[in-house]
C-alpha cells in the first residue's frame, strides 16, 4: 500500500479511537446513544487530519494536535447532524440520519451536546496559545452558522452569482477546513509566512471541497456516497452546478433550470433530466477543471513551507481528496 495512504489510516485510526471516548456517559440515554452513533458513523475524518499535517508541516508533533483535530470533527459532526434536518436528508455514511432514526428533538439536542463536547475537547490542548485556538475556534463556529444561512435563503432565490456562491461555500465548508490548517499551524508554532502558506493551502482545498460535494451530489455511485444522488436538485441547492447551468443554458433547458432553482419543478425523473442538461452543458466538466485549479493552487501556495513530511503529506492529502468518491 502507498505509504501516503497508509499514514492517512494511521492517523484516522488515532482519530476514531479518540472520538469513541469522547461520550463517557450512559445516561440519558435518549440523548448519549445518537451522540455515540454520530462520533462513530466513520467519515473521511479529514478535517482532524488536517489540523496534525498542518501541525507537523509546520515542524511540530502531530500528537500535539490530537485534541484539536478531535475538537474541530466533533463540531464538523454537530454541523452534520443539523444539517441533515435543514435538507430533509434521511441518510448520511450509509446509515439513517438522526432526525430520521430517532427524531428531530434529539437530533437538535445531540447537536448542542456535541458543540459543549467540542469545546471541552479543545481545552485538552497543551501546546499553542489556547486563547488564540478558542478563537480561531469560534469564528469557525460562527462563519458556519453564516454559511449555512446563506445556504437555506439561496434556496429562496431564482438565482444567486457565481461570486454569491463562493462566499457561502467559502463560510459553510470552507472556514472550517480553513480553520483546521490554522490551528494546526499555531500548535506547531509555524512562522507568520507558513501560517498563511498553510491558510492558503486550505482555503484553497476547501473551495475545491464543496464543489466537489455538489458534483458527488450528482456523479457518484449512491452506495458509494452513502446518501441518495440528485438531493440538491430536488431540495432546489443552489449548487455550483445549477448556479453556473443557469448562466448558459437556454430555451426548454433554461426553463426546467428555473424551476428546479424556484423548488416547483416536478420530481418524477427530475434528478436524471437535470443530470443531462448538466452533462450537456459542460457543467460536469467546468466543476471537475475548478477543483483541479483550486487543487493546483493549494499545492503552490505549500511552496512557502520547507520540504518535510508534513509538507508531503499535504500534497498527497489534496491530490487523495481529489480522487475521491465519497
Ligand atoms: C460533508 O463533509 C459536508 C460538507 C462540508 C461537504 P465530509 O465529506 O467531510 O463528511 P464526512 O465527515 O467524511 O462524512
Ligand atoms: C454541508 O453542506 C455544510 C455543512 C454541514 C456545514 P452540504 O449540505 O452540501 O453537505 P452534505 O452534502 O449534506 O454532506
Ligand atoms: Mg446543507
Ligand atoms: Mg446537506
Ligand atoms: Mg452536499
Amino acid at each position: 500500500m502507498d505509504v501516503y495512504y497508509e499514514r492517512y489510516n494511521t492517523l484516522r485510526a488515532v482519530i476514531d479511537a479518540r472520538l469513541a471516548t469522547v461520550i463517557e456517559r450512559q445516561c440519558p440515554v435518549t440523548m448519549y446513544e445518537p451522540a455515540r452513533y454520530v462520533l462513530n458513523g466513520g467519515g473521511k475524518r479529514i478535517r482532524p487530519i488536517l489540523v496534525m499535517l498542518a501541525c507537523e508541516a509546520a515542524g511540530g508533533d502531530v500528537r500535539d494536535a490530537i485534541d484539536a483535530g478531535v475538537a474541530v470533527e466533533i463540531l464538523h459532526n454537530f454541523t452534520l447532524v443539523h444539517d441533515d434536518i435543514m435538507d430533509h436528508a434521511a441518510t448520511r455514511r450509509g446509515r439513517q440520519t438522526v432526525h430520521t432514526k430517532w427524531d428531530r428533538n434529539i437530533a437538535i439536542l445531540v447537536g448542542d451536546l456535541l458543540m459543549g463536547n467540542a469545546y471541552k475537547t479543545l481545552l485538552n490542548t497543551e501546546r499553542g496559545d489556547l486563547r488564540a485556538l478558542t478563537r480561531v475556534f469560534t469564528d469557525g463556529v460562527i462563519e458556519v452558522c453564516e454559511g449555512q444561512s446563506y445556504d437555506k435563503e439561496f434556496e429562496h432565490r431564482s438565482a444567486v452569482s457565481e461570486a454569491e456562491y463562493l462566499m457561502m461555500i467559502g463560510k459553510k465548508t470552507g472556514w472550517l477546513v480553513a480553520i483546521s490548517a490554522e490551528m494546526g499551524a499555531i500548535i506547531g508554532g509555524a512562522d507568520e509566512r507558513s501560517r498563511t502558506a498553510l491558510l492558503e493551502y486550505a482555503r484553497c482545498v476547501g473551495r475545491a471541497f464543496q464543489v466537489q460535494d455538489d458534483l458527488l451530489d450528482v456523479v457518484a455511485d449512491e452506495e458509494t456516497l452513502g446518501k441518495p444522488v440528485g438531493g440538491d436538485i430536488l431540495e432546489g441547492k443552489k449548487t455550483y452546478l445549477l448556479v453556473t447551468a443557469l448562466d448558459s443554458a437556454t430555451g426548454e433547458d433554461l426553463d426546467l433550470l428555473q424551476t428546479v432553482a424556484q423548488r416547483n419543478a416536478p420530481r418524477t425523473g427530475l434528478v436524471d433530466r437535470v443530470t443531462e442538461i448538466y452533462r450537456r452543458l459542460g457543467v460536469l466538466d467546468s466543476a471537475r477543471n475548478r477543483i483541479n485549479d483550486d487543487t493546483q493552487a493549494a499545492i503552490r501556495a505549500l511552496n512557502a513551507l520547507g520540504d518535510n513530511e508534513g509538507h508531503r503529506m499535504l500534497v498527497w492529502f489534496a491530490h487523495m481528496l481529489l480522487e475521491r468518491k465519497h
